[in-house]
C-alpha cells in the first residue's frame, strides 16, 4: 500500500489520548487512525520510568505490525521520555504532545503561569524547562494530580469528588496568582469543564492538543504522506474493557463510524 493511505498510530496509557485523536481527526479528517490505549494498565503517571518504557515499547511493537505511517504519543507522561529515545527500530516516526510554551506564554499577562500533570510528568519537570528556556522571567507552577486519571478512567466526569479533587489541585495555583494554567495530561480535557469553572474567569485553561495536531499536520505535508481520499473507519482498540472505552470514546469523539476492539499486546 502507498504510505501516504496507512493509517496513523495513536497511543496513550488510557483514554487520555482520545482528546488528542478528537484534535486530529478535526485537523486531518481524510485520514485513517488506529487509537491504542494501554487501558489494562493505566496508569502510567504514577508508575516507575522503567516501567513506563517497558508497556511503551509493547504497545509500539504492536503498532509495528499495524503499518502505519506515524505515530502519536497522545500522552504527556510518554512524551517526556524523550520522543527520540522511544524511536529506536520502529518502522515509523514519532511525534510526542506539544509541551505548549509558546500558547501559554502568548496567552499569559502576569507570566504566572500553572502547569497539571501526572506526578511523573511534573517529576521531570520539562514543561517548566520549555516554558523558561523560551522566557527565563516566567514563573512556572508545577501541580500534580494523582487523582484525576483514576477518577476519568472510571467514568467518574462530574459531581463531588471530582470537584474535590479539582478544589484540591487548583488551590495551591491559585494562590501562587496564576493567570494561565496548561492541561499536560491528555486524559484532563474529560474535566475541562470542572477545571475552567473551579478557577473561574480570571485564569485561561488550555489544552495543547491542538498544537500536536498541527504538528502531525506539518510532519505529514512535508513529507507527501497527506491521505487524499477519505479513509475508512477509526479503529479504536483498548488493552482493558473494550465497553468502558466506547463509552469514553462516544462522550469525547464526534458521531461517526468506528470500530472497537480490546486487544492483547
Ligand atoms: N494521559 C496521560 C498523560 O498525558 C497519562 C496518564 C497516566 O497514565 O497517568 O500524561
Amino acid at each position: 500500500m502507498m504510505k501516504k493511505n496507512l493509517p496513523i498510530g495513536v497511543i496513550d496509557s488510557g483514554v487520555g489520548g482520545l482528546s488528542v485523536l478528537k484534535r486530529l481527526q478535526q485537523a486531518l479528517p481524510q485520514e485513517e487512525f488506529i487509537y491504542i490505549g494501554d487501558t489494562a494498565r493505566t496508569p502510567y503517571g504514577s508508575r516507575s520510568e522503567a516501567q513506563v518504557r517497558q508497556f511503551v515499547e509493547e504497545v509500539l511493537c504492536w503498532l509495528d505490525q499495524q503499518h502505519i505511517k506515524l505515530a502519536v504519543i497522545a500522552c504527556n507522561t510518554i512524551t517526556v521520555l524523550g520522543v527520540d529515545t522511544l524511536q529506536r527500530e520502529h518502522k515509523f516516526p514519532l511525534i510526542g504532545m506539544s509541551k505548549g510554551a509558546e500558547l501559554v506564554l502568548k496567552a499569559s499577562r502576569n507570566k504566572k503561569i500553572g502547569v497539571m500533570a501526572t506526578p511523573f510528568t511534573v517529576s521531570t519537570e520539562a514543561h517548566k524547562k520549555a516554558i523558561l528556556a523560551q522566557n527565563p522571567q516566567a514563573q512556572v507552577y508545577l501541580q500534580a494530580c494523582p487523582k484525576f486519571v483514576p477518577l476519568i478512567e472510571k467514568e467518574i466526569l462530574e459531581g463531588p469528588e471530582v470537584e474535590a479533587a479539582v478544589a484540591e489541585y487548583t488551590a495551591p495555583l491559585k494562590q501562587a496568582g496564576v493567570d494561565t494554567v496548561i492541561l499536560s495530561c491528555t486524559h484532563y480535557p474529560f474535566i475541562y469543564e470542572a477545571i475552567s469553572k473551579d478557577f473561574g474567569s480570571g485564569v485561561q485553561v488550555i489544552d495543547p492538543a491542538e498544537a500536536t495536531a498541527a504538528q502531525a499536520v506539518q510532519l505529514l505535508q512535508d513529507n507527501g504522506w497527506l491521505r487524499e481520499a477519505k479513509g475508512a473507519a477509526v479503529k479504536i482498540c483498548s488493552t482493558g474493557d473494550i465497553g468502558r472505552v466506547r463509552r469514553l470514546a462516544e462522550y469525547m469523539l464526534p458521531q461517526g463510524a468506528y470500530d472497537f476492539q480490546q486487544v492483547s499486546l
